[in-house]
Formats: C-alpha cells, structure tokens, sequence
C-alpha cells in the first residue's frame, strides 16, 4: 500500500478530471445486456485512495458491505488495510463470517428472532458486534446471550441529525446506564450515520456538517467515558462526509460504503468525479420511433429505482468510454424499458450500446446476482452478488 497525507482539503482525492484513464473496454458486441458493469482499474484507485487517506490518518476503514455484495470486492478492501466490515442484514453478516472476514460490525437493529439467533452465533464466534439504541431492542438479545454462555459486544447508536434510529446525545448516558444493567452484553463505543451530510449540495457546508457531526459524537464519547464506561470505538459513517468526519479529534473509525463504486449522487454533491464512477449499466436502444426519445433495455429492475433525482433522472447516460452523452438525460424507466430523452438521442439508432452511471450504487447492485467485472487489458469475470434479500 502507498502512503498518503490525510485530506487537507474538501475536495482532495477527487482527481482532476482527465488524469485518469477511461473505463476498460472489451468486445462489447457479445455482451449481453443490460448488464452490471465493475471496471476494476477505478474500483482499485477508489479502493486504495480511501484506505491510504484512513492509514494515514491512523484511523480503522471498516467499509459498508452493502454497497457491493460481493466477495472480491471485499477482498480487495481487507488487503488494502480495511479492519472489518460494516453489514446491514443476516445475509450480509453470514457472507461475510462464513469467507473468514474479521470484525464485523452489524449497523442496524437486530429485532425477531432470526437476528436475535444471527447475533448469537456470530457474536459467540468472536466476529460480530451490533448496534443498540435502546433497553426494548436490548432485552431479548440478552436473554439469548445468557442462555448460550456467551457475551455480545455492542455500540450505542447516536443520532446526530440523521433523525433514523439512534439516541439523542442528551439521552446516551441514560441510555448507557441502562443498558449495563443487562446482562451477556459488553458495551465497546458509540456510532452514527451521518446520511444526512447530503442535503447539503455545498461542498463547504457538507464538509463543515460533517466535522460537526465528527466532534459531536466525540463529545459524546467523552462523556460517557468520564461516567466509568468502556467507550473505544467512536465510528462514523458515509461517503459524503469521509473527507472529514472521521478525521476529527476523538473518532477512531470511518464506515464508508458507497465510495468503492461511487455513482452519479457522490458527483453531485462533490464526493467524487464522473470518472471515478466504477460501477455502471450496460444498455442497449432498442426502439428510436418517437422523435426526441430513445428506449434502452435497462429499465427500473437494472437501475433500481430508490433513488430517482430530479436533475439526475434515472441515472447519468454515458459512451462506453465513459464520457457523457451531451443532450440525453434518462428520464424515466418502466421495469425493462429506460426511457432516454433530449436532442442528443436523435444520434442513436437501434442497436446502440451506451453505459448508465447509476445514482445510488448500492440499490444499483443489489438488483444484480452478478457483477460482469472488466479488466483494464479487457478481459471479463463474473462476480457473484451475495445475500441480496
Ligand atoms: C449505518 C451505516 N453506516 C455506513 C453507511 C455507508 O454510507 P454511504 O452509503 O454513504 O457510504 C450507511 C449507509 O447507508 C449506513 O446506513
């Protein structure tokens, strides 16, 4: 691994535009479409600029799984330097703990059953902590606990403007106290998300969001260590803000997810360039007879369709070689139909193939069982996409 200096502005390790090659290109016309594409050059640069940027800043990368799915990508993010993985449902905890993957951390409330059981099992085996914001989520993982003989590790979660699920940070101490109370659980930190950096489309006021919620969750730390609690690990977490928050005084981990493949949502707000976008829909026009609009082959179950921006449509339409197409924008879809639109399509014709940078890589991917991965000297492999629901 290379060695980098930390972030010392907003905008560093968003590369100048031009300085990085063009997506790899192999013999598209026995491809199959729609297709989910993985260039793996910028799948790599993106992989390593982020944990040398969180290596050299001596601070834990423990990535998002969700945002990939998929094994190989994994790998690559644990031999950079990742200290564990970040998961959201049981799939994703047995996928990762079955491949040997090390410290996983369950960022999501583990209630019924099915959890419960997946929090004894692979807490037992040494391998998973979970989150808790609360004694009625708490209560019953305990009682298993208990019953099995072992010791679940937790983190509280703590809202810092998300407005999701977590404790308001006047409320963690109560909160902690509580929950020591229970036994066959060992409290190790507190976490956050801080998805909502992205409603601010301003650079500078994202970055200074996001350093804010940085020292909060600090703060919070602080206290709850100066209560006689055990508080290591102080994990922030997400793409927008992983310039910033988790190099704040007093955070020791970053949960990035999305920046692996980053999409056309991290572009707009600054997170990264169209060029460091390394997932993207391959897609074919299939129909051209309406003037003004072209019909490609990937519909809503290609894109998904959880993020639907009003400036981005469906997702950012580009060539194969990655450059955008001037004049189209992808304005709406129907499940198998993608509905091109704008002056620039009167150049396409049947047959065409052209790529769609997806605004939220990991809806994108999740709608894939597999990952058709292209190399820079232009051979392919497939990628399995796991513990998709
Ligand atoms: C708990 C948690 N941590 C980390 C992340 C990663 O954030 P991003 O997708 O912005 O990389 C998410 C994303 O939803 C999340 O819910």
């Amino acid at each position: 691994m290379t060695t980098a200096q930390q972030p010392e502005n907003p905008d560093a390790g968003a590369a100048q535009p031009g300085t990085r090659p063009p997506l790899a290109q192999t013999d598209w016309s026995q491809i199959p479409s729609p297709a989910f594409l993985v260039d793996v050059a910028r799948l790599d640069a993106n992989v390593a600029a982020v944990a040398d940027a969180f290596a050299s800043a001596g601070v834990a990368l423990r990535p998002h799984f969700k945002t990939s799915k998929c094994l190989p990508v994994a790998r690559k993010q644990l031999a950079a330097g990742a200290a564990g993985f970040t998961v959201s449902t049981p799939a994703e905890v047995k996928l990762l703990a079955e491949e040997g993957m090390p410290n996983l951390l369950w960022a999501h409330l583990p209630v019924g059953p099915g959890k419960v059981e997946t929090v004894v099992t692979y807490a037992g085996a040494g391998v998973l902590t979970i989150i808790l914001d609360s004694v009625a989520v708490a209560a019953p993982i305990s009682a298993a606990a208990q019953q099995a003989g072992v010791e679940v590790p937790y983190l509280v979660e703590v809202n810092t403007g998300q407005g999701r699920t977590g404790v308001e940070p006047d409320q963690v101490l109560a909160v902690v106290t509580e929950l020591d109370k229970l036994p066959g659980l060992r409290m190790r930190g507190v976490m956050t998300h801080e998805g909502h950096v992205g409603t601010h489309t301003v650079r500078s006021e994202l970055e200074q969001a996001a350093r804010k919620v940085g020292d909060d969750l600090a703060e919070v730390a602080t206290q709850v260590r100066e209560a006689g609690f055990t508080c290591d690990v102080v994990s922030v977490g997400a793409t927008p803000s992983m310039r910033s928050a988790p190099f704040e005084p007093g955070v020791t981990e970053g949960r990035p997810g999305t920046y692996v493949y980053y999409d056309a949502n991290q572009v707009r707000l600054g997170s990264c360039e169209l060029d460091q976008c390394a997932s993207s829909v391959l897609a074919r026009v299939v129909s051209v007879n309406r003037p003004g609009s072209a019909i490609i082959d990937a519909g809503s179950k290609a894109m998904s369709s959880d993020i639907f921006i009003p400036e981005l449509g469906m997702g950012t339409p580009v060539d194969l070689e990655g450059n955008p197409l001037p004049g189209i924008s992808f304005a709406s879809a129907n499940e198998e139909h993608g509905f091109l639109v704008g002056d620039g399509t009167a150049a396409l014709k049947v047959g065409d193939m052209l790529r769609i940078i997806p605004n939220h890589a990991c809806g994108t991917s999740n709608m894939w069982s597999s990952a058709l991965a292209v190399y820079p000297d232009g051979h392919t492999e497939r990628w399995d996409i796991g513990a998709r629901h």
